[in-house]
């Protein structure tokens, strides 16, 4: 499809909210919509996170760092880069003052995220109007029993990077892990009438800053009914956004390709108002740039350093264990040789 020229494109959206009334927006977002809060992405060539676990040689791949089943076994290493993935003192970015604005206006249907940052809500979207499928920090568990673990004592484990247990009883002492959902995890309950049914219901789609590479919410966007305007914006083309007559693709960074959409929609001044009211009272941005990277690859190599030490003690202790065996076989009587006569 010949994409109509840019500015055109925000006008047609302009037009499509002010004249044809959408008033059931839904948003469908991922990590590309916090990047400028100071939190990579995960694919982004890289800067993206995987692309800085992909060199890490005894990670089996990159995402097994989100992976359930070695979360169970090796918890330690998600704890060692949780600090710098935990959204503490982020500052939500205009894109999710953008939300909040279709909120304010009574336009916005749902957001559906897979970010776990929380900064949907922190930007003042009600947090009926999120529904944040990968789960988020707010809350944790033990992943044994069950039982919630305290705010304070997680928030401690973070900071520290250690690995929380539970307190349940002596008996337990399971590992706590977050309430987001690890790959071979089920959805957070609510996805088909939270997500699903939300975009067959909306009269415009936005799909921001993902690659749409995780189902099931890479197949949302095809939900939307023919006919439904789809508002791709993103640095790349993902998907199937594009394929639709109805589709227009604003390819390029979230929080600029907002800003002019709210300028085409006389909102600009609403909403930089807005996002300023929803920042102020974040102190210093923490994750800013260069700090949150040399956070994130301090975090990296900590947690090579574990991997190289873990593979280290598991060979020590697998020749430990042979030549153990060998000794033991060594004293064994010897059986009774077959007479060759
Ligand atoms: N503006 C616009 N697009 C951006 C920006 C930005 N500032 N920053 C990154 N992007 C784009 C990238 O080009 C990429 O297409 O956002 C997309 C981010 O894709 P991913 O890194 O794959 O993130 P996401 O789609 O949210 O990943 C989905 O994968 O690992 C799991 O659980 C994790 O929820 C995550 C899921």
């Amino acid at each position: 499809m010949d994409a109509p020229n840019a500015s055109s494109s925000y006008d047609t959206i302009a037009n499509i909210i002010r004249d044809s009334h959408a008033t059931r927006v839904v948003v469908l977002t991922g990590a590309g919509i916090s990047t400028s809060a100071g939190i990579p992405d995960f694919r982004t060539p890289s800067t993206g996170l995987y692309a800085k676990l992909a060199h890490l040689k005894h990670l089996p791949y990159p995402e097994a760092i989100f992976s359930y089943h070695y979360f169970k076994h090796s918890p330690e290493l998600f704890y060692a880069i949780a600090d710098v993935r935990h959204p503490r003192n982020l500052k939500p970015t205009i894109s999710h003052a953008f939300l909040a604005l279709l909120a304010k206006k009574n336009l916005l249907h749902m957001v559906v995220t897979q970010n776990i940052d929380g900064l949907e809500s922190a930007a003042g979207v009600p947090p009926e109007k999120v529904f944040a499928c990968h789960g988020s920090w707010d809350t944790q568990r033990c992943i044994t029993c069950k039982e919630p673990f305290p705010d304070d004592r997680m928030k401690e484990a973070i900071t520290q990077g250690i690995v929380p247990r539970c307190l349940a009883t002596d008996a337990c002492d399971g590992i706590v892990k977050p309430d987001i959902v690890l790959f071979g995890e089920p959805l957070r309950e609510g996805f088909e009438e939270k997500a699903e049914h939300k975009v067959v219901e909306a009269d415009l789609v936005f799909v921001m800053g993902t690659s749409l590479k995780v189902h099931p919410f890479a197949n949302l966007p095809r939900l939307a009914c023919a006919g439904v305007p789809r508002v791709l914006i993103n640095r790349e083309k993902v998907g199937d956004l594009g394929n639709r007559k109805e589709d227009l693709c604003l390819l390029g960074n979230c929080d600029g390709e907002v800003r002019k959409l709210a300028d085409a929609l006389g909102w600009k001044k609403e909403l930089e108002t807005l996002w300023g009211a929803k920042t102020e009272h974040v102190e210093g941005n923490e994750t800013d740039g260069e700090d949150y990277t040399v956070r994130l690859d301090a975090a990296i190599d900590k947690l090579a350093g574990m991997l190289d030490e873990s593979l280290s003690i598991s060979k020590g202790h697998k020749s430990m264990l042979e030549r153990h065996l060998t000794e033991k076989l060594a004293r064994l009587p010897k059986p009774p040789e077959r007479d060759e006569k």
